[in-house]
């Protein structure tokens, strides 16, 4: 599937959570099983060219896509979740979200000193999750360079902000301007 079929099967949804928003829903991309494995090959392919040794995916819908790829590359699948839910001791980090705010953490264990470590997420807004998941793994001593998504947001400027936090952004489709 190209890039514009898979991006055709991204569900629009206005006015959610509040007004004004034009939620880009990959419900109906992972709905479709064909489009869902595109979508992780074209992930895979890019992880696997950045030399990654582990991904971390963002809870929750960055789970969806960073455990995919991690179980097609045989990589391990470093789970970075929302407030209270790790059993462990943890580290975490406070972030602003496009609407709202929440809190990441993470097991420090989970991670290697000097491992490289890719981000996969569903979406990138403001950038606001991806740079605070890239704090908290450097804060776990890994090294963090690439991020990859299935939508970018171009008008948000999450690459911009990314760059500044010295990671290098890739995305299989962009919406913009609507
Ligand atoms: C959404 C989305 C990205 C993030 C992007 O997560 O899945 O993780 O927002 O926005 P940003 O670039 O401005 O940080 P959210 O936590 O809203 O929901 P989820 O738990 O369904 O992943
Ligand atoms: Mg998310």
């Amino acid at each position: 599937m190209t890039p514009q079929e898979l991006k055709s099967l991204v569900r629009t949804i206005p006015d959610f959570p509040i007004e004004g928003i034009q939620f880009r829903d990959i419900t109906t991309l992972i709905g479709n099983g064909e489009g869902f494995a595109a979508t992780v090959e074209w992930l895979a392919d890019r992880v696997s060219a950045s030399g990654a040794q582990a991904i971390a995916g963002m809870e929750a819908r960055g789970f969806i896509f960073g455990a995919a790829v991690s179980a097609k590359l045989a990589l391990p699948f470093l789970p970075v979740r929302k407030s209270g839910k790790l059993p462990c001791d943890t580290i975490g980090v406070d972030y602003a979200l496009e609407y709202g705010s929440d809190r990441l953490e993470m097991d420090p264990a989970s991670v290697t000193e000097g491992q490289l470590v890719a981000m996969v997420d569903d979406l990138l807004a403001t950038g606001g999750t991806a740079c605070a998941t890239a704090e908290l793994l450097r804060k776990a001593g890994a090294r963090v360079e690439h991020a990859f998504f299935v939508i970018d947001l171009p008008d948000l400027g999450g690459a911009t902000r990314l760059k500044d936090c010295d990671v290098a952004v890739e995305a299989l489709m962009e919406f913009e301007g609507d």
